[in-house]
């Protein structure tokens, strides 16, 4: 494949890749932050949770009012539905701590603090809306989530790339894609066509702060093209989800992914590539010797990724398969 040339590229070689401290870089992008907060505003929609939750189905529950108890057979969700919606929830709501993380990397002035906060905004709303869907509905056990949410946030969140602003943007430029992917197949298997219908509205914003992120790289590529690859490749080979430290979480995410809402093919096929054909990170020419050397790790990881994957599907075809046989035999 011809290697494909930058077409507005800075003067990254005048300052030389060791040139681009974060506080630099920060600044070079104000004018790409504005310019994609704009198109963001532009673009963005606003919706109303309250909408989308059935609260005609809602009722007291036991304790104070002395309502009804929660069982599992109240909720037509199903249980991939439940554990996929849990760990959605329990991921927004630490929202405080991604908050902190973003503002303190990117700053709370000009165009980068208005995103920060906008986009804080937003993603309260999908805490908010998903919450009031499961208790309206009884999806799932409210005591329980209410204290997998304590343990959770009381954890918090520290990045895995607070050292770096450019891993910090490569980041959440995937991670937003893997979020907006998570919600999207949430809802197509959580049984409830109104849970399908919210999560879909979610799935949307997320896809938003994709694009804003990504195009975040774009720019980020042109101005510091070795230094913005290494980032890339460092993110996409060391990539955890941001609710790795809700408790069960390892159970809960072998269930999604063997449910097919989340695993390492979707990852692979629906999340990293996607990103990377847009931004054409493999093809892009020109690099120094540093950029160079993290493509052709991005490369290598990509094809053993691809393998992987390969074989997590053979497994989860045999899982599968027996377990329909199981069932036909009862
Ligand atoms: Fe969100
Ligand atoms: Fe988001």
């Amino acid at each position: 494949m011809a290697p494909v040339q930058r077409s507005t590229v800075q003067s990254s070689t005048s300052l030389g890749s060791s040139g681009w401290t974060d506080a630099r870089l920060i600044l070079a992008l104000e004018e790409v932050v504005e310019k994609e907060l704009d198109r963001h505003l532009s673009v963005a929609k606003e919706w109303m949770p309250h909408e989308f939750v059935p609260w005609s189905q809602g009722r007291d529950f036991d304790g104070v009012l002395g309502g009804e108890a929660w069982s599992v057979e109240q909720s037509q969700v199903t249980a991939l539905g439940r554990v996929s919606l849990v760990v959605n929830l329990l991921t927004e709501d630490n929202l405080p701590s991604y908050h902190h993380e973003i503002a303190s990397m990117f700053g709370r002035e000009g165009a980068w603090g208005t995103w920060v906060h906008r986009w804080t905004a937003e993603e309260g709303r999908h805490g908010i809306a998903i919450r009031d869907y499961l208790l309206a509905t009884r999806a799932v056990d409210p005591v329980e989530l209410e204290r997998a949410r304590m343990s959770h946030m009381s954890e918090g969140f520290e990045s895995d790339n607070a050292h770096s602003m450019l891993q910090s943007v490569a980041y959440v430029a995937f991670q937003e894609l893997a979020t907006r992917i998570a919600h999207r197949n949430t809802g197509k298997y959580a049984g409830d066509p109104l849970c399908e219908q919210l999560l879909a509205k979610v799935a949307n914003d997320e896809n938003l702060h994709m694009v804003f992120y990504r195009n975040l790289l774009k720019a980020a590529l042109e101005i510091a093209p070795d230094q913005a690859m290494r980032a890339i490749a460092d993110v996409v080979t060391d990539f955890r989800m941001p609710g790795h430290g809700i408790p069960g979480f390892e159970r809960a995410a072998a269930q999604i992914a063997l449910g097919g809402v989340y695993n390492l093919r979707i990852h692979h096929d629906d999340v990293l590539q996607p990103v990377l054909r847009h931004l054409k990170v493999m093809e892009i020419g020109g690099l120094g010797p540093e950029g160079v050397l993290a493509q052709n790790e991005l490369g290598v990881f990509l094809d053993g990724l691809d393998s992987q994957a390969r074989k997590f599907e053979e497994r989860q075809a045999a899982i599968m398969a027996r377990r329909a046989a199981r069932r036909s035999a009862e």
